[in-house]
């Protein structure tokens, strides 16, 4: 795992948005993997700025979404769907038929989360899946206890995540309590993976992210199985990192793969 960790907000967006660009240069026919929530906003802006300043193209790739609320419909402006198109998908060159996410709407959503996972599984692998963070540690809606193993599925949201995500809802409008959302071990199949997290609420879950032992209680740890994760965080977010000095340190040497080290000395 590598720890970047930046002064600010707009510093720590920037980098996630600048690996991004990097992606989709480097292989314009990307699998993205997206994410919603309040801090993906500003990646969102940031993305849509590369874009017109012709920096940056979606016209080849393609992307699946983590999650969605079940029951609301893609029109709702609630609904995940709806915030895609409305802060990223309309301002950039997605093709309309290249953007995937679980059908909330379904009277299935067992079946729908099925169908789900095998569009994933087709079209995949997702080369970057970008992650947000839950307070209590939830990536997509994998609350507190889900299977270290779990593949798409419908799923049933905490208090804790209601309360969070209850700014995004008018006083009196109903909010689901239940989602469809890629499983961790489906998150754990992208290729590389790239988690934001900006804020002092976010403190807590970090730690354990970064630092704590593996836990289906604090569902982020099993990024520490993967391979290639990339945690991106602003100052506050670090804070109660224990070796954040180290972390702030980062000079690039750390994106080097342990075995081409090796190889690299031996031919020395
Ligand atoms: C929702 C999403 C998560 C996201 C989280 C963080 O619960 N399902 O994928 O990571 O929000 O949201 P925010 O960035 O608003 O704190």
């Amino acid at each position: 795992m590598r720890t970047l960790v930046f002064p600010d907000r707009a510093g720590a967006v920037a980098a996630a948005a600048s690996a991004v660009v990097a992606q989709l240069r480097q292989q314009p026919e990307s699998v993205l993997g997206l994410a919603t929530g309040g801090t993906m906003e500003a990646l969102y802006e940031a993305l849509i700025g590369a874009y017109r300043r012709g920096e940056v193209s979606f016209c080849g790739a393609r992307s699946f979404n983590l999650d969605e609320y079940i029951g609301l419909s893609p029109e709702h402006p609630q609904s995940y769907a709806h915030y895609m198109q409305r802060r990223f998908f309309q301002h950039v060159d997605f093709p309309a038929d290249a953007t995937y996410l679980p059908d909330g709407a379904s009277s299935e959503p067992e079946a729908a989360a099925g169908a789900y996972e095998a569009d994933i599984l087709r079209l995949g692998p997702i080369d970057l899946q970008l992650l947000g963070l839950g307070r209590n540690g939830h990536i997509g809606f994998n609350e507190p206890s889900s299977s270290l193993a779990s593949r798409t599925r419908a799923t049933r949201l905490t208090p804790s995540t209601l309360t969070a995500n209850s700014r995004f809802f008018a006083r009196g409008e109903s909010q689901p309590s239940h989602a469809i959302t890629m499983g961790i071990a489906t998150i754990l199949s992208a290729r590389e993976i790239l988690l934001l997290a900006t804020g002092a609420e976010k403190a807590e879950a970090v730690a354990q992210l970064v630092e704590g032992p593996v836990s289906a209680f604090w569902p982020c740890t099993a990024l520490q199985m993967h391979r290639d994760v990339t945690v991106i965080l602003d100052e506050p977010a670090a804070r109660d990192l224990r070796m954040v000095d180290h972390y702030r340190r980062d000079d690039g040497i750390g994106q080097a793969d342990p075995v081409s080290i090796g190889v690299a000395q031996t031919g020395a």
